[in-house]
């Protein structure tokens, strides 16, 4: 065979992925991925956003279009940004297929080889994937209960003259945790006096079992230029769909497009219109209210059935929203040794190890609450005490 690029083939596939195969098993019970409540989906109205947009739009909806993404679309998307406040307009939205693709271009078109990308520690791994494809190099940066800690952003940024901090601070994968208000304006008056780039990773603002909510930190008029936001419909609507956005400044927008041009042309202009369409005959606020209720509820559950089936001394986070509960269990649990027995067992979850860019820490684990009745979630965790336990 002839040779293949050796910086791509060095890098590994994500190992969270890997578990997730495992769990396609029906008789293993997944806290693993991040996926939405399958009932959730609105399959009905899905369906006839698609039925109507081949009425009205006929071929239109089946030719190519443009990189940028549907004008409609652009549009309900920073509607939809400015209600939540984050000002936007149309031109300020590059339509992704999801928020992954954005993450994969923001890596293509911000990062040189050895750039230094700051982050929180433990992160999202599929967003340290598609950095290390520009070969950019991660240092963590501090957190506590209430996410990154501005002093030792500041340290951070004089160390490692970094390039860019990519950050997601409502309702954290894998931790759950989010940045209070307060935080979030020292952060944007520490990022406001460094010429880095901020990329605020947002998929589950929306999903808040609380009466607040937060403000994304690129709202602050000094980040606008060093800002890029990053939003999807995975979280909300359906992940299948492949809708996410990059909110930016116009220059970089440019040649997010260009470079997106060069991967994908465009993201399909069907699944583009049935969202837009979705969008203008649904109320998606309304649409959440009983979702977020069930969500809720599934995380109370899961979080009272632990405390029977974690060892002693375990400590966990109970996220505000979101889809992630993350747990530490006492020194000397070794997490990934014991998913080969929860596997077993007929129960996934995902190791915490992965998630770390420095220092991992073995005896943590992510389970998602969100994708199994309350009925299954108390079997999932019956058979995760015969490990624990
Ligand atoms: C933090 C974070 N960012 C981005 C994504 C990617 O979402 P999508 O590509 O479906 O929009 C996910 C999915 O789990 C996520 O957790």
């Amino acid at each position: 065979m002839p040779p293949i690029n050796a910086h791509v083939s060095s890098l590994g596939g994500s190992p969270i992925r890997a578990l997730l195969a495992l769990a396609q098993d029906p008789n293993v019970i997944s806290f693993g991925g991040g996926a939405p409540a399958s009932e959730s989906f609105d399959v009905d109205g899905i369906g006839k956003s698609y039925q109507r947009v081949l009425e009205e739009h006929g071929a239109r909806a089946l030719q190519y279009s443009s990189t940028e993404g549907e004008p409609e679309l652009r549009e309900a998307i920073a509607a939809r940004m400015t209600h939540n406040g984050l000002h936007s307009e149309a031109d300020d939205v590059l339509i992704t297929s999801g928020s992954q693709q954005g993450l994969g271009l923001v890596g293509q078109v911000i990062l040189d080889p050895d750039s230094i990308v700051l982050t929180e520690n433990p992160t999202f791994v599929s967003a340290l994937q598609a950095f290390a494809l520009s070969r950019a190099q991660f240092r963590p940066v501090d957190t506590d209960s209430g996410g990154l800690v501005p002093e030792a952003l500041e340290a951070a940024i004089l160390q490692y003259q970094p390039r860019a901090i990519y950050l997601i601070p409502t309702f954290q994968n894998p931790t759950g945790v989010t940045m209070p208000e307060s935080r979030r304006r020292e952060v944007a008056d520490i990022l406001a006096r460094y010429n880095i780039w901020l990329i605020e990773d947002d998929p589950y603002s929306e999903l808040r079992y609380d009466e607040w909510t937060m403000t994304p930190i690129s709202a602050d008029p000094r980040l606008r230029q060093k800002s890029l936001y990053l939003g999807t419909l995975s979280k909300v609507l359906a992940p299948g769909l492949r809708i996410g956005w990059i909110r930016g400044p116009q220059e970089v927008l440019d040649t997010l497009a260009t470079t997106k041009q060069g991967t994908s042309l465009q993201t399909s202009t069907i699944d583009q219109l049935a969202a837009v369409d979705w969008l203008t005959h649904n109320d998606l606020d309304a649409k959440l209210v009983p979702v977020r209720a069930e969500y809720r509820r599934r995380r109370d559950a899961m979080v009272q059935g632990l405390d029977a089936v974690l060892p002693d001394g375990y400590t966990l986070n109970t996220p505000m929203g979101g889809m992630f509960l993350w747990a530490n269990l006492p020194e000397g649990f070794d997490a990934n040794e014991s998913i080969t027995d929860a596997v077993q067992a007929g129960v996934v979850y995902i190791p915490g190890a992965q998630f770390y860019v420095a220092d991992p820490r073995p005896s943590t684990i992510r389970l998602s609450f969100v994708s199994n009745p309350v009925e299954t979630i108390a079997e999932g965790l019956e058979r995760l005490g015969t490990i624990f336990r």
